[in-house]
């Protein structure tokens, strides 16, 4: 049975407390590919804050069920009433009492891959948000929290492995059948959104990690039969991740056991139910062979993640979801500090804000944009969004630069000390770095309240005859849906003056004062700051480090962003220097495009490029930050408006093979220099050269400069590694159509029994920017290999063209956005989620010339119009349109 497919919006001011709670959960399994029976007994009691004499509501969806008994008596009919989506018991005693349930579910039938279901016959859970519904009648609600034993039996043959929360407590056979038993128990309460359970036929990987307090702990990864020998660069991510939250954050494991499931069909990337992690298994499975660097590196932050998870959302959970920033937006904030540690700390700022800036600026930029807590949502899923997670990891990153690092982990220790086995607020966690610091946080708070990405308008003017510097700060906030007016923010704005010798000068404002590690605080809408003693001409490096998400405009010229990009001492700024040189190219180039105009040549930005390979100072990995051209939606987004996706990608090829062509020299030279000395490792340093070499091969083989198309040809064969072979699949993809069909057949027949490689066999054609994509990815759906009920196959199919295909997808003739919605509508029935993330991709179609808005209004409207929506559709495709 279906929910109701526009439910009432549920909203952060109606919160309650629950009216009944949870003590313990008993549930007892017994797993049948059809039918799966389910016995829960809840001991449940009223509760103090809750209404008196409200009836007990419980949460299910799509539950048969079995038998339903109230202190171990059979309840009379009279006594309850099931709808599609509750079970009442209308008059319960107002005490404590036990209820036993039992229902039934058919895990095979479950394609929306939320509740139980199988992935490869592999039995599994997924709740977050609202699943735990779907396998038992239950309070589903984030505040209820319960110490869960789970009996778990299956046929030995088909489930040899059975995996619940915590630790084992008993395991057995059932005398005289094929099966067997194991009972969890998992001392630490719990929301239900945490369960899980695993029953397979599954290889493990094991090993051990002895905490800081000397407990040994279990750690099992557990994956498909024949790939344990893929699974190890995830174990070693997971003991440096335990021993890093140890001496980061003062975090230690709690249990015996920490398990890490990896299967195929995942809707997400992964999750972090108690001691029992579940991972799409593209976030596990990893070997030289198969994996690429980007690979590599999202394991490592992915485990990180859900590791971290164990203080940041479990032991500390959240009270509503309108409070999932607590627990997402803080963990990303740990995971991101993680890999800064573990890897290059600039290179991981600027990969970090370039995703923020793709997927969080854009959100916010359009209609569905919501605050880093929402105040109201129709649908949960929709909203485990880029706000929510990256612009919630920066409200963090502020508050740490706000308050230093001393005062962030005073406050974090008392939200560890306060708050341990709650369900907490966005409240309770700022209450804890006001109190620790003596802050008021009240202003500050409003981050997580108010959308839109502010504006900064800097001006900074030299006085040479009061050897003084003055910087005039305007802030702005755009409106955003259901938010017309807003307020000034509190902005941390880092910032330096350059002295023209390269140095930084001493910060000292008129007052004396000078601003604590350079962090200018902007709380007003304007405001401004003298600095004296300033003898030359300074450059301001402005937001250093990106202290704070806002779109920068300052009255830098030209000259000083070069300057800057050969002089800052803050690396993200020389970085960001040259991306705003690019984008004020690119974005006078598109008009030119558009215009047919010519354009004088970027001579300022091909030299500053050219410096930064010529600098033997510098990690490789940077450069090849520095080098990589702005994407076209990135440039998309910077134009604003009537936007028209050809010019943007004329614009910027047009930029590619300038460079290309000015720099081949020192471009073939880095692909030379920087050549792996020995056998594959995924280390941060071998993988930033490797991604210097390929960004270098990319750009001469679209110039058609320095061999690139030979380089890339020579790469492709001798490759011992996934990361230089797609590269060199996917310039040649691009760049020799001539060489495509025979590259891409070779690659498909040397990888065919591999799902994951597979997968980017079909992503890496959805991404070609010609008008025969279409019709190839047409095709693509029929083949063999493809199907709609796996999640990753789908993403890298037709995600991948959604979201990076930007003149394909928006062809003019709408043809794209047709496609696209003919996906929706026809995987909404069987994973409404993933059919919602597929539609995310129109969420920027306002900003598109009228003639391509008009078609993709018509593709919105139409999935719109079709009766028989999810929740999910339904609440992503209104808001679209609103
Ligand atoms: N708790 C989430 C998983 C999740 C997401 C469950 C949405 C239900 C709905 C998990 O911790 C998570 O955030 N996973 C991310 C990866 C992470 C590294 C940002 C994911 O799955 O994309
Ligand atoms: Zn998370």
């Amino acid at each position: 049975m279906m929910r109701d497919a526009d439910p009432k919006p549920v909203r952060l001011a109606d919160y309650r407390p629950p009216d009944w709670l949870v003590d313990t959960v008993d549930l007892d399994i017994s797993l049948h590919p059809t039918a799966t029976t389910i016995r829960a007994r809840l001991a449940m009691r009223p509760n103090p804050l809750g209404r008196e004499g409200s009836p007990i509501v419980l949460d299910g969806d799509e539950l048969v069920l079995k038998s339903l008994a109230l202190d171990g008596a059979a309840l009379a009919g009279n006594a309850y009433s099931v709808t599609p989506s509750s079970l009442t018991l209308l008059a319960p005693p107002q005490q404590p009492l036990v209820l036993e349930i039992e229902t039934q579910l058919d895990p095979s039938a479950n394609t929306k891959l939320m509740g139980l279901y199988r992935s490869s016959g592999t039995y599994c859970t997924q709740c977050e948000a609202e699943g735990f519904r779907r396998i038992t009648y239950f309070p589903d609600r984030p505040d209820v929290l319960a110490v869960y034993t789970t009996r778990i039996e299956a046929d030995r043959a088909e489930a040899p492995v059975l995996l619940g929360n915590g630790n084992k407590v008993e395991e057995g056979e059932i005398p005289g059948t094929s099966r067997h038993f194991a009972v969890w128990h998992d001392p630490w309460p719990k929301p239900c959104y945490l369960f899980a359970l695993v029953g397979g036929r599954l290889d493990r990987v094991g090993d051990h990690f002895v905490t800081a307090t000397g407990r040994e702990v279990d750690l099992g990864i557990y994956v498909e039969a024949g790939k344990s020998a893929r699974a190890g660069y995830a174990m070693d991510a997971l003991k440096r991740s335990m021993r890093w939250d140890e001496e980061v954050f003062g975090c230690e494991y709690d249990l015996d056991v920490f398990n890490i499931v990896a299967v195929a069909d995942f809707n997400m990337g992964a999750m972090e139910n108690k001691g029992l992690n579940i991972f799409n298994d593209k976030y596990v499975l990893a070997s030289p062979e198969t994996a690429t660097d980007s690979d590599y590196s999202s394991i490592e932050g992915i485990i990180a993640h859900e590791y971290f998870h164990n203080w940041t959302g479990n032991r500390i959970t959240c009270r509503d979801w309108f409070q999932l920033c607590l627990k997402e937006g803080l963990t990303v904030f740990r995971d991101q500090e993680f890999t800064s540690d573990e890897r290059s700390r600039p290179v991981k700022r600027i990969m970090d804000v370039r995703l923020l800036k793709a997927f969080q600026f854009s959100e916010d930029a359009g209609p569905l944009a919501h605050p880093v807590r929402p105040s109201t949502y129709r649908e949960i899923n929709n909203f485990y969004t880029a706000t929510v997670y990256e612009k919630g990891a920066e409200v963090v990153r502020m508050l740490k630069t706000l308050l230093g690092p001393d005062g962030f982990r005073n406050g974090m220790d008392l939200y560890f000390e306060r708050h341990d086995g709650e369900a907490a607020t966005i409240e309770d966690f700022l209450a804890c770095f006001a109190d620790a610091t003596g802050t008021d946080l009240g202003h500050f708070a409003l981050w997580y309240a108010q959308a839109g990405t502010p504006q900064l308008t800097v001006t900074g003017e030299w006085n040479p005859a009061e050897k003084s510097y003055r910087l005039d700060v305007e802030q702005s906030v755009p409106p955003t849906p259901g938010q017309p007016d807003k307020q000034p923010l509190v902005i941390p704005l880092a910032i330096g003056l350059v002295a023209p010798s390269g140095e930084d000068l001493p910060l000292t404002l008129t007052d004396g004062s000078s601003p604590a590690g350079g962090v200018l605080t902007v709380d007003t809408a304007r405001a401004s700051f003298v600095f004296r003693d300033v003898a030359e001409r300074p450059v301001a490096s402005l937001n250093r480090g990106f202290s704070a998400p806002v779109r920068l405009v300052s009255n830098l010229s030209t000259e000083d962003l070069v300057f800057l990009a050969r002089h800052d001492h803050d690396p993200f700024n020389r970085f960001e220097a040259v991306q705003t040189i690019a984008f004020a190219y690119l974005i006078e180039a598109t008009q030119a495009a558009r215009s047919g105009r010519n354009l004088p040549g970027p001579e300022a930005l091909i030299a500053a490029m050219g410096a930064s390979l010529a600098d033997p100072a510098l990690d490789p990995a940077f450069i090849s930050q520095v080098i990589l051209v702005p994407s076209e939606s990135d440039i998309a987004r910077e134009i604003g408006q009537d936007v028209d996706p050809d010019a943007v990608n004329a614009a910027r090829g047009t930029l590619r093979r300038a460079i290309g062509t000015a720099l081949a020299d020192p471009l073939a030279h880095a692909f030379e220099r920087f050549a792996a000395p020995g056998p594959y490792s995924p280390d941060a340093a071998s993988a930033g050269r490797r991604a210097l070499r390929n960004a270098c091969l990319s750009l001469l083989a679209e110039a058609g400069t320095g061999e690139g198309v030979a380089r890339a040809l020579g790469l492709y064969r001798a490759a011992d590694n996934m990361t230089d072979r797609l590269q060199a699949l996917t310039t040649l993809a691009h760049y020799a159509p001539q060489h495509r069909d025979e590259v891409l057949a070779d690659f498909y027949e040397r990888f065919r029994d591999d799902p994951l490689v597979i997968d980017k066999w079909f992503a890496l054609q959805a991404q070609i920017a010609e008008p025969g994509t279409l019709d190839r990815i047409r095709e693509l759906t029929g083949h063999p290999a493809f199907s709609l009920r796996n999640p990753n196959r789908v993403r890298a199919l037709i995600g991948s063209f959604a979201a990076s295909n930007p003149t394909q997808f928006n062809r003019a003739d709408g043809a794209g956005y047709e496609f696209l919605a003919d996906t929706v509508l026809g995987l909404d029935g069987s994973n409404p989620q993933l059919a919602a993330r597929l539609l995310g991709a129109f969420k920027s179609w306002r900003l598109l010339e009228a003639g391509r808005r008009a078609r993709a209004e018509a593709a919105l409207r139409r999935v719109a119009g079709k009766p028989g929506l999810s929740p999910d559709v339904t609440d992503i495709v209104s808001r679209s349109l609103a």
